[in-house]
């Protein structure tokens, strides 16, 4: 995790809140939401696609995210579009109807998420708004698919279909989905807000890392959920904490606008977007806080509750039975989760063909639900006709990658190639069984959208200078030991700027040794993460660099990470290296360093509105401003105030 200062700071709940007039002089986007309600472009767009592209103005960029549109990259004029499955549940009719809408409006191509949406890519402006009427023809819509909004609602993507759960959360999801989905009195949060929820034992569905997540129990023979709030990733990953209540199947929906309302009211949170998601009301407040803001929003005390612990861990890939006799699920890997329209058109053909329907899955998979047990080696004969081999290993279904590289531009490494390259190297070395359990994440910068923070290894693209030369290269930060489920645990940071050349020789090394370990234990269960946590940085570096054991070489200098679109302007790279005693110093000697970045981000001598200036996950307007004393090791962020995610 990156450094922080060493003072320490007074919870923001000790302080008075601010009113609206200095939420509005503070934050730019709090301005733009109110006078010009980003929901209302949907109205805008004939106007917006009558000027052209070229021609709409960045803040009606913004806008459109709130419709889940976002330009794709390089910027030329198509966007992703960005669909809500909520629970990830499909029917074969939804999946026939966004197959023929990747292949009319977006060349074929699809990713499946990794909170169980589906991306469209390459959607032409003009035909944004045909591509939102067929999805809500289709019964799904993108509404809120981005912005500060409810996010697409996330659960178990066996429910209903598992022997292992409390009760079959489909209809809550639906009816969560139903309620907050377009709801405008929830499309005005300080910032993205995600739900989860969820029944069965393995708790599959990632509460942890969720900002609201309902655990569904039984509680005196009367069906409900324990509540557990504020986990979440980008620079300040948290695991989420239980704050001891339970709350009764019919009380879901009033209990769930209480919290999102204790926090969407309470203006300590609409100051600085980057320190605005409910984590950071849970750091302020911890559980009982946050539990009696809770109730004093809902006007009664909640009954007590203990959400349970997760028993076992379950990706749901391979052959499973169903609680329904005669029927099973069937988990399917999708590397790097990219599918096609195609392969969506076959694949509802076939749930069609068994009456079944389809799941997709948080790890970027999809489940094929209620296949009669007897039709299984047909199944898995069409699935591996269109590139989807359930014996290529559990791996590549378990592992994740974010869109990098050829949509974002915030990508500074690329991801999903580099995540099938580097997993078919390591089957290739140890076989896909040895490997199968193995949980890689990679992403193209600090957003952390495939989650790096939770994966065994995590991957985090940078780049990196090549030795003796001034050409930089792609590079990847790396994490290890993270996990959710029952090994839920952020990763430690153990190696920097693995240059992209070496990473493959990096992760075999350690993936060797992990294997060599666990078969001298004769212990399956021994995962990479239990290997990495029983080892010291120096050691686990050794093996990774197939070195002596040496110790660890200390940060000397600051950071300054600069954004992927900001990398033209410091000459690629994303992390200036600068000596400075404060932020200003930090910020000020790459101004100095790179003329173009100091015209865009300090014009005029102070930042420009449209970035905020952060250490960790506090913005330094918060501490002291530029003169924020900084150690070495400590990396500031420059962040784009106006960004999706
Ligand atoms: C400031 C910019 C962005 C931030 C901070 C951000 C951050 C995040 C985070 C934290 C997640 C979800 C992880 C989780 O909690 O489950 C996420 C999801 C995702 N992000 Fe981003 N992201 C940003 C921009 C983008 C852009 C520009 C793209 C692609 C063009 C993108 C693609 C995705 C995808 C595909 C997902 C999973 C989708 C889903 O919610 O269903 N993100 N993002
Ligand atoms: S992690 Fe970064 S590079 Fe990857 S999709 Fe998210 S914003 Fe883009």
């Amino acid at each position: 995790m990156t450094a922080t200062t060493t003072r320490t700071r007074r919870s923001r709940a000790d302080r008075p809140a601010p009113d609206w007039e200095l939420v509005y002089k503070r934050n730019y986007i709090e301005r733009m939401k109110r006078d010009r309600p980003p929901l209302d472009v949907r109205d805008e767009l004939p106007e917006l696609i009558a000027r052209g592209y070229e021609d709409i103005p960045e803040e009606d960029i913004v806008r459109l995210y709130w419709w889940a549109l976002a330009h794709d990259k390089p910027k030329m004029g198509t966007f992703m579009v960005r669909v809500k499955v909520a629970g990830g549940l499909v029917t074969a009719d939804q999946v026939r109807a966004l197959a023929r809408i990747a292949r009319t409006y977006g060349r074929d191509e699809a990713e499946l998420t990794t909170r169980q949406g589906i991306q469209l890519h390459w959607v032409e402006l003009a035909q944004l708004p045909a591509v939102m009427a067929d999805i809500e023809a289709a019964g799904l819509t993108t509404n809120g698919g981005e912005g500060d909004t409810v996010r697409n609602i996330t659960g178990c993507p066996v429910t209903g279909l598992t022997h292992d759960e409390a009760f079959d959360v489909t209809p809550v999801i639906r009816e969560v989905a139903e309620h907050f989905y377009g709801n405008a009195e929830f499309s005005n949060l300080p910032r993205k807000h995600k739900y989860t929820i969820s029944a069965c034992t393995a708790q599959c569905n990632a509460p942890e890392i969720s900002d609201v997540a309902l655990i569904a129990v039984e509680q005196g023979g009367r069906e409900g959920f324990t509540l557990r709030i504020g986990g979440g990733m980008t620079n300040t990953p948290r695991i989420s904490r239980d704050i001891g209540v339970f709350i009764p199947r019919a009380d879901v929906i009033e209990v769930l606008e209480a919290v999102t309302n204790a926090w969407q009211r309470d203006l300590r949170y609409r100051i600085s977007r980057a320190k605005a998601r409910i984590k950071f009301m849970m750091d302020d407040y911890g559980p009982e806080g946050m539990r009696a803001k809770i109730e004093e929003t809902l006007g009664r005390p909640l009954e007590d509750g203990a959400a349970p612990e997760p028993k076992v861990d379950a990706d749901h890939l391979g052959v499973h039975e169903q609680g329904q006799p005669g029927l099973v699920y069937v988990g399917v890997p999708v590397p790097s989760g990219r599918v096609t329209g195609t392969k969506l058109e076959v694949l509802a053909d076939l749930a069609e063909s068994y009456g079944g329907d389809v799941r997709l899955t948080r790890q970027q998979n999809f489940i094929l639900g209620n296949v009669p047990a007897s039709r299984v080696d047909e199944v898995k004969a069409v699935l591996r006709d269109i590139g989807f081999d359930l014996d290529r290993g559990r791996a590549f279904g378990r592992s994740l990658a974010c869109t990098s590289h050829r949509f974002c531009n915030y990508s500074v490494a690329e991801t999903k190639g580099k995540l099938e390259e580097m997993l078919d190297e390591l089957t290739a070395h140890y076989g896909a069984e040895e490997i199968g359990d193995l949980a890689v994440h990679v992403d193209g910068c600090p957003h952390a959208c495939a989650q790096h923070w939770v994966g065994e290894i995590g991957l985090q693209g940078t780049t990196t200078r090549v030795e003796g030369s001034d050409e930089r290269v792609e590079a990847y930060d790396l994490t290890v030991g993270g996990g959710l489920g029952t090994r839920s645990a952020i990763g430690r940071r153990l190696l920097r700027r693995v240059p992209t050349t070496e990473i493959n020789g990096v992760m075999d090394r350690l993936v060797g040794s992990w294997l060599d370990e666990r078969n001298r234990r004769g212990d399956i269960d021994f995962t990479l993460g239990d290997f990495c946590n029983a080892r010291t940085d120096e050691h686990l570096i050794a093996i990774a660099n197939n070195a002596e054991v040496t110790a660890a070489r200390p940060d000397t200098s600051v950071a300054v990470r600069v954004p992927g679109p900001l990398l033209s302007l410091v000459g690629g790279e994303d992390r200036v290296e600068v000596q400075a005693a404060t932020v200003g110093e930090a910020v000020e000697a790459v101004a100095d360093r790179f003329p173009e970045f100091r015209a865009t981000v300090l014009p005029g001598g102070t930042v420009d509105r449209a970035f905020l200036v952060a250490i960790g996950d506090e913005d330094v307007r918060g501490l002291e401003g530029m003169a924020t004393p900084v150690q070495p090791g400590t990396d500031i962020l420059i962040i784009a105030a106006l960004s999706g995610g």
